[in-house]
């Protein structure tokens, strides 16, 4: 397949859409970034690499971080996993408070906020120092040193996080978060802050699309089960409230977060992440999903 030309096709011909996004600005820290940015990287299963525009750039991987820490709680506790979290759509937006009232406190999948604010507490309480284990197994993932957390971002979401806070408080009134409000949310806003490029984010995704093994150690993270069922967690609940047009569109699964980064996952095949900080009404990339949907399209390969 001559991915770097049909990268390059859809690039120009996406950056003549006029873009109606915005960028998110609940984080002021994210609201400082050049909006314009764009850029595509496309990682086969034999890890070439192809690339298009601003691929090398860090950004603010924000809810995409949600995708690494599930598989870590998921591969480490197994199934006991879904009596905290549902794996269900929510069909609601990535920070709603509502669904939690009538059920128990049992958030519906773990990328909604409420979710993975569950997820968060499940990482305190079984690994020693959650942070530092979580760093080292992305920078492991994406074979990048350098990778960090954004203490910039992570303050900043913490000085506005009100929704957030009210739902961790929320979901502990349920009993279904053990530690205390304030580690959580501390752990949860430093996920979100990690950065990385879109040649990073690809790479960091290469588990999922190889049946849950790690290409550079060959080590197995994931049962092949496991892997299928983080795959049908994104294909589902990804994009929240845009999960069906995602999959409608598009037809991988994926995940987005409100840097404007989008990574999608073809298993067997590539692993592709986009970025563009502008975002639609759903908070999800505007470019980002112009962009996948043009390259299911153009190469007629999807999981469909
Ligand atoms: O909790 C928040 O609101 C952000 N740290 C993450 C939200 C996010 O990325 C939603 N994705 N589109």
């Amino acid at each position: 397949m001559a991915y770097q030309d049909i990268l390059d096709g859809i690039y120009n011909e996406v950056n003549q859409i006029e873009n109606t996004g915005k960028v998110a600005d609940y984080i002021p820290e994210l609201a400082k970034v050049d909006a314009n940015k764009y850029g595509i990287a496309l990682l086969d299963k034999h890890q070439n690499v192809f690339t298009k525009g601003d691929a090398l750039e860090k950004f603010s991987i924000q809810s995409i971080s949600k995708v690494i820490t599930t598989s870590l709680i998921f591969s480490k506790i197994g199934n006991e996993l879904w009596e905290r979290v549902g794996y269900e759509p929510s069909g609601n937006s990535f920070n709603s408070l509502v669904q939690l009232e009538n059920e128990n406190g049992i958030p519906r999948n773990p990328f909604i906020n409420a979710g993975a604010l569950v997820i968060a507490d499940l990482m305190l309480e079984h690994f020693e120092n959650p942070k530092a284990f979580l760093l080292d197994f992305v920078r492991e993932l994406t074979e990048n040193p350098n990778i960090n957390y954004n203490e910039n971002v992570a303050q900043s979401e913490k000085a506005f996080g009100y929704r957030n806070a009210a739902l961790v408080n929320f979901i502990k009134s349920f009993n279904n978060i053990k530690n205390e409000p304030e580690a959580v949310l501390d752990f949860y806003y430093h996920q979100c802050s990690i950065e990385m490029s879109c040649v990073d984010l690809a790479k960091c995704f290469q588990v999922f699309a190889n049946n849950g093994v790690i290409p550079k150690s060959d080590k197995k993270f994931l049962s092949t089960s496991k892997c299928k069922r983080m795959n049908a967690l994104m294909q589902m609940c990804g994009f929240y409230d845009q999960a069906g047009e995602f999959t409608f569109k598009v037809g991988l699964p994926g995940k987005s977060g409100v840097g404007g980064g989008v990574v999608a996952v073809f298993p067997n095949h590539y692993t592709v992440a986009v970025w563009s900080p502008k975002l639609n009404k759903k908070g999800n990339s505007f470019y980002g999903l112009e962009t996948l949907e043009r390259l299911t399209t153009e190469t007629s390969l999807s999981i469909f």
